[in-house]
């Protein structure tokens, strides 16, 4: 496994393997690594020549009073995990080569970026849209990996991809998630062990959701304010939104239809946990 660190010399490595007609996968990261980046690195390799994972912390799409600063750096372990998974070549690039003096070019993505966690976020998906476009040209992937727990994010990406006529197909992959049901995250290490018991609650409650559809109900308002309810009984826990959109286009609904997504951010003490369901109706 090669690992490289400047923005030239991978330009240098993927210029040499598009000469030898290589398909390359990317799987964009900030480090801190669990069995949902394993995941994407898998499927990944089952479909390219040549896997290629970054590992960047990007400043630019954490909120001023957000956790860059303390966002979990793993680097030797993460260094193995993509060694023993089987990664060719691990992009880790320093801040000042990606953002250098006098950088100032944003990609930003219009209305969807705006509702679920883009209201409490705002200027998120600004960053990862433009880190994400300035990884796509320096990495030039034919397919590119994400997982579905940020699923909104997906839907950003796939909507850039599109609207910027870029040169890689999104592929999202389904969320990975402990045995007990919580949805894999770099975060989960903040939560202290009764937090964790308590964000139980959000696979719990997509759950029961789902049940429900599965039992005839259509009624967003109605499905929505059940989760709410349910996550509520938990004391530790504080909602930030339930909500639900028809996938991939994230527009307004009342009834379930088709493909929608329930989304939810909930935080636990300081932690702010997301989870989803993408919820199907074939009638
Ligand atoms: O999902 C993430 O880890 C990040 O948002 C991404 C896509 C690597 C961009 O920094």
């Amino acid at each position: 496994m090669t690992v490289i660190e400047s923005v030239a010399e991978m330009r240098e490595f993927i210029a040499q393997v598009r000469q030898q007609g290589k398909k390359v996968g990317f799987v964009p990261t900030m480090g801190a690594l669990h069995e949902g980046h394993l995941a994407l690195m898998e499927e990944a390799k089952s479909s390219s020549d040549t896997v290629v994972a970054s590992i960047f912390v990007n400043p630019t799409q954490f909120g001023p009073n957000e956790d860059y600063d303390a966002y979990p750096r793993t680097w030797k372990s993460d260094i193995d995990a993509c060694q023993k998974i089987g990664v060719d070549v691990v992009f880790r690039p320093h801040v000042a080569d990606m953002y250098p003096q006098g950088w100032g070019t944003w990609v930003s993505v219009d209305n969807i970026t705006e509702k679920l966690c883009g209201q409490t976020r705002p200027g998120h998906f600004r960053g990862v849209a433009t880190v994400v476009t300035k990884l796509f040209n320096i990495v030039q992937p034919d397919r590119a990996f994400f997982g579905q727990k940020d699923a909104q994010q997906v839907v950003v990406l796939m909507k850039m991809v599109r609207d910027l006529n870029m040169n890689v197909e999104i592929i999202m992959v389904p969320i990975v998630r402990d045995p007990d049901g919580l949805a894999k995250s770099s975060r989960n290490i903040y939560l202290t062990p009764e937090q964790r018991t308590a964000a139980l609650v959000l696979s719990r409650s997509l759950l029961s959701a789902q049940q429900m559809v599965i039992q005839g109900q259509r009624g967003c308002r109605l499905i929505c304010s059940e989760v709410q309810d349910k996550i509520a009984e938990e004391p530790l826990a504080a909602v930030e939104y339930v909500q639900m959109y028809s996938f991939p286009d994230l527009q307004e609904i009342t009834t379930v239809r088709d493909k929608v997504l329930l989304a939810v951010a909930v935080r636990f003490g300081t932690t702010r946990l997301i989870d989803n369901m993408i919820l199907e109706v074939k009638e």
